[in-house]
């Protein structure tokens, strides 16, 4: 009789019906395979979860077990609902289904969708999409913060279901980790749809059920924080994780490719191969040969501050680099350096020696002022920025030279600087410190000099210390030609490549193997340079050998000297000329018949068309060819003036064009003063270096002045004059090297087609005098350093013409136009109470005058007392455009965190830029004379 009493029975454990799933890919009913981990959903009955404490792995979890047929399976974890566990890998001749089994007794049998394979990849999320488990080498997830770099990572995938390996484990038992247990079949690997190299697929060692698949990112994977990756084994596909993919950066494929380099090949790009058996075929001022079989290519290098130099070919002969600074522009300045770097690709040249950013308005005598930015450290560090951007724009490796402190050229090989921290940090330096952080710069180029007792080019301090460690810079160091001075101590300086030969760094190699330079210094080293190779695309980009834009770029480089001319003066408005009104206009002087001149040494540039003029070589330096561009103001001024006589007199004897002059209704003089690389002129007079014996160009303005009262002056030189004739003549244009389109810009100008707008980077002082050291220092031989001193630290040009009270002859920042400007409503604006410093200068600036114009609106600020600060820096501007009566609302901000450290002071004892606390005064104006400035307002900094 059946009871109906009977006490409550407990139930069995049931198991989902499809409930058992591939635990990477949790796709229910999707197939499983032995060895991998699955999960398994149903209702266990355990009234806690429980998990296995070690592998082995127990059969057995809370009294609960599950097994196909006769073989039980290890379990990862069980609760009352979900079991994880391996499936067995022997399952031959077992049915294809699964009971759980708790209290003795045992649900009703679930069948597994068995397969050989059934790939899955782990998830993050544990739901098989989303991001992937998934490691770089360095065991990191790849994900959005840490993307995979393709053609480079390897990526680790942690995965399931890939079915039957060698030295396969016990069922349960641990991956060996040796020999690794490999899988039988190779699966593949898709990363964004495109197949990806694998490396490595086998059991993760130490794991149970886990697999792992290394695969290489392809060079040619999409990128983006979402690229899915997909394994497939046999016919069976995986699941899609996704991991975030980058292209390489520089930095991974230079290491990438040092990891496939000899000894003897590292040791070959870290120095110059002029003067070995083999030559550069490109010309240039040096050559290192590239290695075809890893795909290295040559670099060829040549110089590049007013154009292409070296005679590498005929190139655009651009105006003086300081004539770009002049500009004040740095739309203008990125202009002036995409010629360089498109002719030097063009010339199949891969690495820019220009980027003089030295200083020189400690020394204005310098015979490389032409090839400088001036005497400001912001004004010089920003237009090199934009010339060195616009040069790697174009797949050239940029450069900036001299490093450091290389402002005279008298002695330069044993000048041994002396200089405090603060006054370099704050001067010569910043404008480097400038320049290599707003271009990412790849290379610096250390100089001849000495710095505080030490030689540039194996000055720790100033390799190590400052470019490297405090200014992150990650490019290369090249020595000036021939400034290595030693192989062990240049090397752990931070010199990278020793230039144009191998007198120092032939030996690195035995350096190297004696342990006394560590084979890490050496790999830095090449790291280097290839990084900077890969930076600026000289793999990815080749340069291809084309004839130059020579009319485009004829056009920036007249463009050029149009915006970086200074009027200086121009008394009773005698400029502009009236073209219709003018009926006789004498011409004298510096070839203005055929030419303009331009600078010598290694930024010599041969114009295109060929030099209108070469003369000797005048001593010093020796060795420099004077070269006369091809660009005839005489022939531009004629144009101008069609109904007028322009007669032209050489004005090699002052009498005959003071004849011409007086008979004529104006004079133009052209002056003119050559230099150099490799000489410093004797004084600031327009001396005469060329002519023996030499032209007295003074008294040759003087005898023209006194013979016309419309006498004018346009000045070709490379920096600050004194013009004892200044008072005699009617107006003055600086044109500096006007480069080969300077005749035509020039005559634009005064003609006032052009108002020119070009403001002095360097002051003019108003004697020798007045200069921090009137006379240069001279070397006692060619061999012994010998001090120079620069006590004057940070005071350069107007700082220390402020500094001693000092009224310049033309003070920096000051230009004329043809046309007024006025300053109005001008305030400073600053948020004190929020503890950023930044500040706002704003004012309308509105054209008064009659012609159409550009004025730049300078920012100066005085620092408080207690900084020691010169009396006021420059710390913004603005160049604006203005048609006549036409007005602007203008905002100059001053950003405290920019590379130029506007309102920070060098502190020697915290070795960093500080913000001190105090009230700072904001000028504004249109040059750096106090009678120029309105105080825009004041700042309390901190309390
Ligand atoms: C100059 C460098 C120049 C190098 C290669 C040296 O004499 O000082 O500025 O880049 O020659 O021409």
């Amino acid at each position: 009789m059946a009871s109906l009493t009977g006490a409550w029975a407990q139930p069995a454990p049931s198991i989902n019906s499809g409930g058992i799933v591939n635990a990477a890919s949790s796709a229910p009913g999707a197939p499983v395979a032995p060895g991998s981990i699955a999960s398994v959903y149903g209702n266990f009955l355990l009234s806690a979860p429980s998990w296995a404490l070690g592998i082995p792995l127990p059969t057995s979890l809370g009294g609960l077990s599950l097994a196909f047929g006769a073989v039980e399976a290890p379990l990862l974890y069980a609760s009352s609902g979900q079991v994880n566990l391996q499936i067995p890998w022997e399952l031959a001749g077992q049915p294809p289904a699964v009971t759980a089994t708790l209290a003795g007794q045992t649900s009703a049998p679930q069948t597994v969708n068995l397969a050989p394979f059934a790939p899955g990849i782990f998830s993050m999320n544990g739901q098989g999409t989303g991001p992937g488990a998934i490691l770089d080498s360095s065991y990191h997830l790849v994900t959005a913060t840490n993307p995979a770099a393709a053609g480079i990572t390897v990526i680790l995938i942690y995965c399931t279901g890939l079915g039957a390996v060698t030295n396969q484990p016990e069922t349960g038992a641990a991956a060996p980790s040796n020999p690794l247990a490999v899988t039988i079949t190779k699966p593949s690997v898709t990363i964004g749809s495109v197949p990806a190299q694998v490396l490595f697929s086998g059991l993760a060692p130490g794991s149970v059920g886990e697999y792992q698949v290394n695969a290489l990112v392809p060079s040619n994977a999409p990128t983006g924080d979402a690229v899915q990756v997909i394994l497939s084994i046999g016919s069976a596909t995986s699941n899609a994780v996704e991991i975030a993919v980058q292209p390489p950066t520089p930095d991974q494929r230079a290491d990438q490719l040092l990891t496939q380099m000899t000894q003897d090949q590292k040791i070959q790009l870290v120095y110059g191969a002029v003067g070995t058996a083999t030559a550069s075929t490109r010309g240039g001022a040096g050559w290192v040969p590239g290695i075809p079989q890893l795909g290295i290519p040559d670099l060829y290098l040549a110089d590049g501050s007013v154009g292409v130099g070296n005679g590498v070919g005929p190139a655009t002969a651009l105006p003086s680099s300081i004539a770009s600074a002049a500009s004040w522009d740095v739309s203008e300045a990125y202009k002036y350096g995409s010629v360089i770097g498109a002719e030097l690709r063009a010339y199949g040249m891969n690495v820019n020696l220009g980027g003089n950013v030295n200083l020189i308005g400690r020394e204005p005598r310098d015979g490389r002022t032409f090839e400088t930015k001036g005497e400001d450290p912001i004004l010089a560090g920003k237009i090199t920025a934009a010339h060195i951007n616009a040069i790697q724009a174009q797949h050239v490796i940029g450069g900036i030279k001299h490093f450091a402190l290389n402002d005279q050229e008298t002695g330069r090989t044993t000048a041994d600087v002396r200089i405090d921290e603060r006054g370099m940090r704050e001067s010569d330096l910043l404008a480097f410190e400038i320049g290599v952080k707003d271009s990412n710069v790849q290379s610096v180029m250390c100089s001849y000099n000495l710095v505080n007792d030490v030689y540039a080019c194996e000055n720790q301090h100033l390799l190590n210390d400052i470019l490297k460690g405090d200014w992150q810079f990650p490019g290369f160091v090249m020595s000036d030609w021939g400034a290595t001075h030693s192989t062990v101590a240049a090397a752990l300086a931070g010199l990278d490549q020793e230039q144009p030969d191998n007198a120092f760094f032939g030996s690195l190699a035995q350096a190297v193997a004696s342990g006394q330079v560590p084979q890490s210094r050496l790999d830095d080293m090449v790291h280097r340079i290839l990084r900077a190779m890969y930076a600026t695309g000289l793999f990815d980009y080749p340069a291809a050998i084309t004839p130059i834009d020579t009319t485009g770029d004829q056009a920036i480089a007249q463009d050029a000297e149009e915006q970086g001319a200074v009027l200086l003066k121009n008394a009773g408005g005698q400029l502009p000329l009236n073209a219709a009104a003018a009926k006789s206009i004498a011409i004298v002087g510096s070839h203005a018949d055929v030419a303009v001149l331009s600078g010598g040494g290694s930024a010599q540039v041969t114009p295109t068309g060929g030099p209108a003029l070469t003369e000797g070589y005048p001593c010093p330096p020796c060795w420099a060819q004077v070269i006369w561009d091809p660009s005839s103001p005489l022939q531009a001024i004629r144009a101008m003036a069609p109904n007028a006589t322009v007669q032209f007199d050489p004005g090699t004897n002052p009498a005959t064009p003071a004849a011409l002059a007086a008979a004529s209704q104006m004079a133009i003089v052209f002056v003119s003063q050559w230099t150099s690389e490799g000489m410093d002129l004797p004084s600031l007079n327009f001396t005469d270096a060329i002519h023996s014996p030499p032209i007295d160009q003074d008294a040759l303005v003087a005898a023209v002045a006194a013979a016309n009262p419309h006498t004018i002056v346009v000045m070709e030189n490379a920096g600050a004059q004194v013009m004892p004739w200044l008072g005699s003549v009617s107006a003055v244009l600086e044109a500096w090297f006007p480069g080969q389109r300077g005749g035509e810009a020039i005559a634009n100008i005064l003609f006032g087609a052009v108002n020119p707008s070009g403001k002095l980077p360097i002051t003019f002082p108003a004697s020798v005098n007045d200069l921090p050291r009137p006379v240069i220092a001279t070397p006692p031989d060619s061999t012994t350093p010998f001090p120079v001193d620069y006590s004057e630290g940070f005071n350069v040009g107007y700082k220390w013409y402020d500094s001693q009270g000092l009224t310049p002859l033309f003070p920096f920042g000051f230009g004329l136009s043809y046309t007024t400007f006025s300053f109005s409503n001008v305030a400073v604006v600053n948020n004190p109470t929020s503890g950023n410093p930044n500040f706002q200068v704003t004012f309308k600036l509105t054209n008064t005058g009659y012609v159409a114009g550009a004025e730049v609106a300078q920012v100066y600020l005085a620092f408080p007392a207690s900084t020691g600060e010169p009396p006021k820096r420059l710390v913004g501007w603005q160049k604006v455009f203005l048609q006549p009566g036409a007005a602007e609302q203008v905002t100059i901000e001053v950003d405290a965190n920019d590379s130029s450290h506007p309102l920070s002071y060098w502190d020697v004892n915290s070795n960093a830029w500080l913000i001190a606390p105090g009230v700072y005064t904001v000028y504004l104006g249109n040059s750096s004379s106090s009678a120029s400035l309105v105080t825009a307002g004041t700042l309390q900094i901190g309390s």
